[in-house]
């Protein structure tokens, strides 16, 4: 009897990640930011100088790197690197490294051991089709690549730093067309998912939507 988990996956910047944790919070669910493990591990590959094409090298590194998140914040090998694994240059290289089936190999049981009790909520790719496949709830949350292009602006903005809207349009299209296409895991609408549509809704109205459609399945 494993405890119960809720899945969202979607594209890269579609708020699935600020409505996930805002469910487990409601719940009082652990979190799962599987982007953020990609995201390490790209750090890593980064600060270790490798070939972000040498698949079998990177998963080497990913089993032996120490990973731990405590309140929010992000860790590797003991460094804080919650701020640096956010970087729209760090969301590329892990799109890169994430193609590679060794490398997602090795992140399998560090999101297993995620789900504990009472729950988990657990944001991604390819949460529902792989890593939790028998997930109590599996919802598929998007919006339109103009809505989520303008939300990564605003929050860049808000953090003081700068970014061109068309870039970062063709830089979520580019991971959206690489995470869509890989061989491994692609990102897709399993099937018995459900499909959030975000372009129109408020944060509170998404949240709301997955809370309900988890009340209703209980
Ligand atoms: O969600 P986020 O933008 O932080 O993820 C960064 C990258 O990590 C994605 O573009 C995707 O290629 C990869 N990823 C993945 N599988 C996951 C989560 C993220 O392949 N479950």
């Amino acid at each position: 009897n494993l405890p119960p988990v809720i899945a969202i996956d979607g594209p890269t910047a579609s708020g699935k990640g600020t409505v996930a944790s805002l469910v487990a919070q409601k719940l009082g669910f652990h979190y799962l930011d599987s982007g953020a493990l990609y995201r390490l591990v790209a750090l890593g590959c980064q600060k270790h100088g490798l070939d972000p094409k040498n698949g079998p090298e990177i998963a080497e590194l990913a089993k032996k790197l120490v990973i731990s998140f405590k309140n929010g914040q992000v860790f590797l090998n003991l460094e804080d690197v919650t701020e640096a694994i956010r970087s729209e240059s760090m969301g590329l290289l892990a799109s890169q490294i994430a193609v590679h089936p060794e490398v997602r190999q090795a992140l399998v049981s560090i999101q297993h051991g995620f789900r504990t009790t009472p729950g988990l909520v657990a944001d991604g790719r390819d949460m529902a089709s792989v890593i939790f496949p028998d997930a109590s709830l599996k919802v598929f949350l998007t919006a339109t690549p103009s809505a989520r292009a303008e939300r990564r602006h605003k929050q860049l903005i808000a953090k003081g730093i700068s970014a061109k809207l068309p870039d970062l349009l063709q830089d979520l299209q580019e991971r959206d067309a690489r995470d869509s296409s890989r061989g491994t895991a692609p990102l897709f609408m399993t099937d018995g998912a459900k499909l959030l549509e975000t372009s129109e809704l408020s944060i509170d109205q998404a949240v709301k939507a997955v809370l309900d459609w988890y009340q209703g399945s209980l």
